[in-house]
């Protein structure tokens, strides 16, 4: 085990997704405390006990709905509460209703606002609460999780033949969270937190294979990636190592979005 976040303790909110539970299991390998932060509480609690089975102690289950103060708050409570201090919280959760994917002309404005508002509206209220945690605790880590959409227009050529596509909502959420990152390191001058982002190309999760053909041709050697790819950025964001870095977007796509 390498000790870059030695007791640490991380919040990851969506810990229980794809991602969630890859980032969970690389900060408790690097000697921190992952605390996996889910709306589904189960799954969180798998994750969890998983993750504390190989590095004992080293992860804790909590429920959490980014879209809702209360549970913000007392997430920060009940984790403060247990390990008297928090490090870091990593916005990583992807919240989405079930209209969520639908080609532009198929979007509703209703649909449109509600998974816009769910998504960077959640990581606002996690980053404004978090934000005022850290700063009584005398400082603190952010960490947002943006895309290549929130960086270049989407190569909609991809998607052809596929019933997949680039969501209108995704590139607008993704976009605004790289501002809020930028805004809130500025905001918090001084406060001793600091705000980074991180966006990734695409993950491997079993999309199709004429899609994964064709996105390989933007991509300089893998292509799409795996969820192990995105680690060492997820853990030098977190670790001391990064100590000055503030309001920066570190993208990992295989050079995709060149
Ligand atoms: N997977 C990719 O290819 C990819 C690429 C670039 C960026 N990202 C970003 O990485 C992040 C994680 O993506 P993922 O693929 O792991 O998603 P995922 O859907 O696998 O997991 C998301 C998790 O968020 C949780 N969640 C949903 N709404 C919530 C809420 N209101 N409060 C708390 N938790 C909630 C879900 O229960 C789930 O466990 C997202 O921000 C996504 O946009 C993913």
């Amino acid at each position: 085990m390498n000790e870059a976040l030695k007791k640490k303790v991380v919040v990851v909110t969506g810990g229980a997704g794809l991602l969630g539970r890859e980032f969970c299991a690389a900060i408790a390998q690097s000697g921190g405390i992952a605390i996996v932060a889910d709306r589904r509480l189960e799954d969180a609690q798998r994750t969890a006990s998983e993750i504390a089975a190989a590095y004992e102690g080293r992860a804790w289950a909590v429920e959490l709905d980014i879209t809702s103060k209360t549970s913000v708050l007392s997430c920060i409570a009940s984790v403060c509460d247990k390990f008297g201090r928090i490090d870091a919280v990593v916005n990583n959760a992807y919240p989405r209703n079930a209209h969520y994917g639908r080609k532009l002309e198929d979007v509703t404005y209703e649909d449109f606002c509600d998974n816009v508002g769910m998504h960077v509206g959640g990581y606002f209220l996690v980053s404004q609460q978090f934000a005022g945690f850290f700063r009584q605790q005398g400082g603190g880590n952010i960490i947002n999780m943006s895309s290549i959409y929130g960086v270049v227009a989407p190569r909609f050529e991809v998607y052809e033949g596929t019933p997949m596509t680039m969501p209108v909502e995704y590139a607008v959420i993704k976009s605004g969270v790289l501002h809020l990152t930028r805004y809130l390191a500025k905001y918090l001058k001084g406060t001793g937190i600091r705000v980074n982002a991180i966006s990734p190309g695409g993950i491997l999760d079993g999309q199709p294979a004429a899609f994964l053909e064709k996105y390989k041709g933007h991509c300089m050697s893998k292509g799409m990636l795996d969820k192990r790819d995105l680690m060492g950025v997820l853990v030098f964001l977190l670790s001391d190592a990064s100590a000055y870095m503030n309001g920066q977007n570190l993208t990992v796509d295989d050079g995709f979005s060149l």
